[in-house]
């Protein structure tokens, strides 16, 4: 057997280096290499063709299994999950410190434990006073929630293992936990993988659904291991500007489910509220239009929602390098679009700095807001209003063609049914709304000159 190695993990992004280096070549992280306990090396004589036991080979069609899913008693919830929980299931759910995660969480936990199942809350970051007071704050308190603050795994499984199988086990948060079996310290990479392994493992073997709630980096990746992510069947995050109300609850993997639903919450004083219908919410309600601000029909899953897209342009007097600046948009794509801009229809951003914003706290995933967008930048730079009861979709090519985008007939129904009456999008996107005039916008230029004329 050969000697081991010493092996160093990026505790970012778990990528393992053979010697310490201050900068993960990975993940460019600095100073997140530590040194992990070698694994064993096997030299390439050990063979493993023979003496196992024989697996057995299974049909596709296997009678009496279907997904019963079981309900959270948040139909925002649900429906993100694409129908709600899936016994046996393991879901990780990030977001940032402060969003909501444990509220949710706990407020799920109660609606099962309230209607008459079984669930447990193991805190490993609060006391369980803390977490208490917080269901005395939302109402709570009498749901029969199993509810303990504890950090070591192998006390958890030890205490579940002596109880009937919960329908919900949730962990909060997957960084605090620790296994006496494994080195290093809770939140290390090898401490996280090993301990959601153990917790994943009990979840399946029970048919208990399992939610890991994680911690999230300051660039929005689930902190620690990616191999978290591969380790879990469905992955969540929970979005939103902590200044403002609502809160997205987005599904990034689903093994059991469509990825691209949403469930759309409100935090108020009494926890988190669901949204039914939020078409409305992100708009600004504004009645006289103002330059630079365009309405966006955009589409989560099959849920329409309104957003509305502010730019603003300022013009700098000297050559100070200009700033962008964007909230809620994908910055390589705003520069994309000023690129695009600058190249097929002459206008200038260089001297400018831009600012673009969505309004609400809302993050935009579809890719169909780039009309919308270059409306709003058109509009700032030339100081002219859109007119008021337009929305703006479709797709931007790096020629300038505006592209066909998914949902036209759910963006445009959507929009007359809140009192919109002109659409602007790419050619063929007709879909004879009454109420609803639709402009064909072929190329960029064509939306220029609409705007400036
Ligand atoms: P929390 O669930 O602790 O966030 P996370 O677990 O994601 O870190 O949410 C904390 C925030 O939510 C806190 O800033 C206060 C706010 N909040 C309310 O506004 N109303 C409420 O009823 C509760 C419980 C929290
Ligand atoms: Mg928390």
């Amino acid at each position: 057997m050969a000697k081991p190695k010493r092996r160093y993990v990026c505790q970012a992004c778990g990528s393992v280096a053979n010697r310490w280096q201050g900068q993960c070549a990975d993940c460019g992280e600095w100073n997140s290499l530590a040194e992990e306990a070698p694994q064993t090396v096997f030299s390439a004589k050990h063979d493993l063709s023979s003496g196992g036991r024989a697996i057995a080979f299974e049909p596709l069609n296997a009678p009496g299994e279907s997904l019963a899913r079981r309900t959270t008693g948040l139909a925002e919830f649900d429906r993100a999950l694409g129908g709600g929980l899936v016994p046996g299931s393991a879901i990780l759910m990030g977001g940032d410190p402060g969003i909501g995660k444990s509220t949710l969480l706990l407020q799920a936990a109660a609606h099962i434990a309230q209607a008459g199942n079984e669930a447990v809350y193991v805190s490993g970051e609060e006391a369980a006073g803390q977490v208490r007071l917080r269901a005395e704050r939302l109402g709570l308190s009498s749901a029969p929630i199993r509810l303990a603050a504890a950090t070591s795994v192998r006390d958890i499984l030890t205490t579940l293992g002596g109880m009937d199988a919960p329908r919900l086990l949730v962990i909060d948060s997957i960084q605090t936990m620790h296994s006496d079996q494994i080195e290093g310290a809770p939140g290390t990479v090898s401490q996280v993988r090993g301990c959601a392994f153990e917790l994943i493992r009990y979840a399946k073997e029970n048919g208990v659904a399992l939610v890991l709630i994680g911690h999230v980096t300051k660039d929005g990746a689930i902190a620690g291991p990616r191999v978290l992510e591969h380790m879990v069947d469905v992955v969540m995050s929970f979005e939103g500007e902590r200044s403002h109300q609502y809160r997205i609850l987005r599904s990034l993997k689903n093994r059991f489910g469509p990825v691209d639903e949403i469930g759309v919450f409100a935090m108020a004083g009494q926890g988190l509220e669901e949204v039914a219908n939020p078409s409305m919410l992100f708009l600004s309600g504004r009645d006289d239009p103002v330059a630079g601000s365009a309405v966006f029909p955009a589409v989560e899953g099959t849920r329409p929602v309104l957003v509305e897209i502010q730019a603003l342009i300022v013009r700098l007097a000297s050559g100070a390098t200009p700033r962008r600046a964007v909230v809620g948009w994908d910055s390589g794509r705003l520069a994309m679009l000023l690129a695009v801009l600058e190249a097929r229809c002459g206008l200038n951003f260089s001297s400018a700095e831009v600012y673009l914003n969505v309004a609400g706290g809302y993050r935009l995933a579809d890719p169909a807001a780039d009309l919308a967008v270059a409306a709003a930048l058109v509009s700032a730079l030339s100081d002219k209003p859109l007119p008021a009861k337009a929305v703006w979709f479709g797709e931007i090519s790096l020629a300038g063609e505006i592209r066909p985008v998914a949902h036209a007939t759910i963006r445009q129904r959507e929009s007359a049914k809140l009192g919109f009456d002109i659409a602007y999008g790419p050619p063929g996107g007709a879909i004879g709304e009454s109420g609803m005039h639709y402009n064909e916008v072929q190329m960029l230029p064509n939306l220029v000159d609409r705007i400036l004329s």
